[in-house]
């Protein structure tokens, strides 16, 4: 007994030192959180899609990633390093949609929108808005009252304009799953390298068509990703 306390006492100082070693890179990083739950502080992980319903914000780029890729520059970066980009010549076809991350900023129109690049610089993503595919709104969660810098992106995919920017059936599983298969590993763009990891979390949103904007279902799976520069 004396002996296993005796040898805690040696090794404790080191291993508080190994321990601060390990976890002070994320420590400086804002609130030092991956994000914080919206729905207990006023907030909801649906968007405001008008009419009652919603839209779920499906996929979270962690706060706990690297800083520049939480700025707006750096999640456009990022975006084209898996295949977005701004919305055709700036255009803006798919309306504002708001959310409240519970972070003390109440409803806020998203930042920017994203849609699929289909690899036409320019003229990629106005390709997107005629023939559908894959988008998503940036929410920031950076009130005073939950600033952990995580972006909330609702993700989903689209018909084609002359669907009037529907989303597609199981188009919010479908986009969350295409985004992410897209994110995962490494990538780059401009120079930049990303190492993105994925986890699923769930209980933050409940599965179903309740409240869901168009009455289609979504299996409540929110993807964390945590998004490295190398
Ligand atoms: C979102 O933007 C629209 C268009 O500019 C504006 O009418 C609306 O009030 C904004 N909503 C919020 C919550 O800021
Ligand atoms: C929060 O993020 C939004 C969108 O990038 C930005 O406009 C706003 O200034 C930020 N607020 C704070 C307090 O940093
Ligand atoms: C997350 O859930 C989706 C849908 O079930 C699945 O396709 C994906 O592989 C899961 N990803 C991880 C990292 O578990």
């Amino acid at each position: 007994m004396y002996f296993m306390n005796a040898l805690l006492g040696y090794v404790m100082p080191y291993l508080a030192v190994i321990f601060n070693l390990v976890s002070s890179p994320t420590m400086d990083k804002r609130g030092g959180v991956d994000y914080y739950d919206p729905t207990g502080r006023g907030g909801s992980m649906l968007i405001n899609a008008g009419d009652g319903y919603g839209e779920p914000m499906n996929v979270i780029i962690s706060g706990l990633s690297s800083p520049a890729v939480l700025t707006l520059d750096g999640a456009i970066n990022f975006a084209r390093a898996i295949g977005f980009s701004k919305e055709c010549f700036g255009l803006h076809l798919g309306g504002y949609m708001p959310a409240n991350l519970g972070d003390g900023n109440g409803w806020v129109n998203q930042t920017i929108e994203l849609r699929q690049d289909y690899g036409n610089a320019g003229g990629g993503t106005c390709l997107e808005s005629l023939v559908g595919g894959n988008h998503f709104r940036i929410f920031v969660q950076n009130g005073t009252a939950a600033d952990s810098g995580a972006l909330f992106l609702a993700v989903s995919r689209e018909e084609p304009v002359s669907k009037h920017h529907d989303i597609v059936p199981n188009g919010y599983n479908i986009g969350r799953d295409q985004l992410v298969s897209a994110a995962i590993g490494q990538t780059r763009y401009h120079g930049v390298k990303y190492h993105t990891i994925a986890q699923n979390i769930t209980g933050l949103l409940e599965a179903g068509t309740d409240g869901i904007n168009h009455g289609i279902a979504q299996d409540g799976i929110i993807t964390l990703l945590t998004v490295t520069i190398d």
